[in-house]
C-alpha cells in the first residue's frame, strides 16, 4: 500500500521543528515505516537550492527565479525522495510543500497563482498532501521567537506585512481545503499545542 504523505506549514517561529519530533515520536507509537524531510531541500542538489535561496545577499532575486528555483528544488526532491518513498509504503512527513509557495510567492511577492498552479502541475501531476497542519500564530509573536534562534535568513528579513500576506494566505488554503488541511493554534502552550495535533493524527489514522 502507497504512504501517506504529511505536511506541516507555517509562518517563521510557529515551532515547527519540536512538532516535528512530537509527530515522528507518534509515527513511532503507529509502528508505521516512514522518512522526515524538508523543503526546499531534502536531497544534496535540493539541499544546495535552498542555500541559494536563503542567502541573504546585495542582489536582489528576481520573483521568478525565486519560483523556479523552489520548484527546481521540488521537482528534485519528489523525484528521488519523496515518490519512491511512498510507493514503497512509507509515510513521508515533510517540513513544507506547495502550500508554502502560494503562502510566500504568491501571497508574499505577489506572484501570479496561476503561474504557480501551471508548475505546480508540471512538476507534481496531481499529486498532493494526504495530511497538511498548519500551525497558526500572530506573526509579530513567531518573528520574535525566530529572531531568538539565529540571524534572519533572506525570507526572515521581510516587513511583517509580507508575513501578514503569507499567514492570511494559509489561512485560506486551510479554508479551501478543509478535507486536506488542519489549522493548529500555535500560540497556546506546548502542551496545547500537541493535543491539537495529536487529535489531528488520530483523526487522519481512522481514514487510513
Ligand atoms: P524554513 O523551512 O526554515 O522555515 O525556511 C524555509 C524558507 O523558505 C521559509 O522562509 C519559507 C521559504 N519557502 C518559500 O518561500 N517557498 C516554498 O515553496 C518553500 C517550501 C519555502
Amino acid at each position: 500500500m502507497r504512504g501517506k504523505f504529511i505536511t506541516i506549514e507555517g509562518t517563521e517561529g510557529v515551532g515547527k521543528t519540536t512538532n516535528i519530533e512530537f509527530i515522528q515520536s507518534w509515527m513511532d507509537t503507529k509502528k508505521l515505516s516512514y522518512s522526515i524531510t524538508r523543503e526546499p531541500g531534502g536531497t544534496p542538489l535540493a539541499e544546495q537550492i535552498r542555500e541559494l535561496l536563503l542567502a541573504p545577499r546585495e542582489e536582489s532575486v528576481s520573483s521568478t527565479a525565486e519560483l523556479l528555483l523552489v520548484f527546481a528544488a521540488r521537482a528534485q526532491h519528489l523525484n528521488q525522495v519523496i515518490e519512491p518513498m511512498l510507493g514503497e509504503g512509507a509515510w513521508v512527513l515533510c517540513d513544507r510543500f506547495t502550500d508554502a509557495t502560494y503562502a510566500y510567492q504568491g501571497a508574499g511577492r505577489l506572484m501570479r497563482d496561476d503561474l504557480i498552479r501551471e508548475l505546480e502541475l508540471l512538476v507534481q501531476g496531481s499529486l498532493q498532501p494526504d495530511l497538511t497542519l498548519i500551525l497558526d500564530i500572530p506573526v509579530q509573536v513567531g518573528l520574535a521567537r525566530a529572531g531568538e534562534r539565529s540571524a534572519p535568513d533572506r525570507f526572515e528579513q521581510e516587513q511583517v506585512a509580507f508575513f501578514d500576506r503569507v499567514r492570511n494566505r494559509y489561512l485560506q488554503i486551510a479554508q479551501d481545503n478543509p478535507q486536506r488541511c488542519i489549522v493548529i493554534d500555535a500560540s497556546r502552550s506546548l502542551e496545547g499545542v500537541q493535543a491539537q495535533i495529536a487529535e489531528a493524527l488520530e483523526s487522519f489514522w481512522e481514514t487510513v
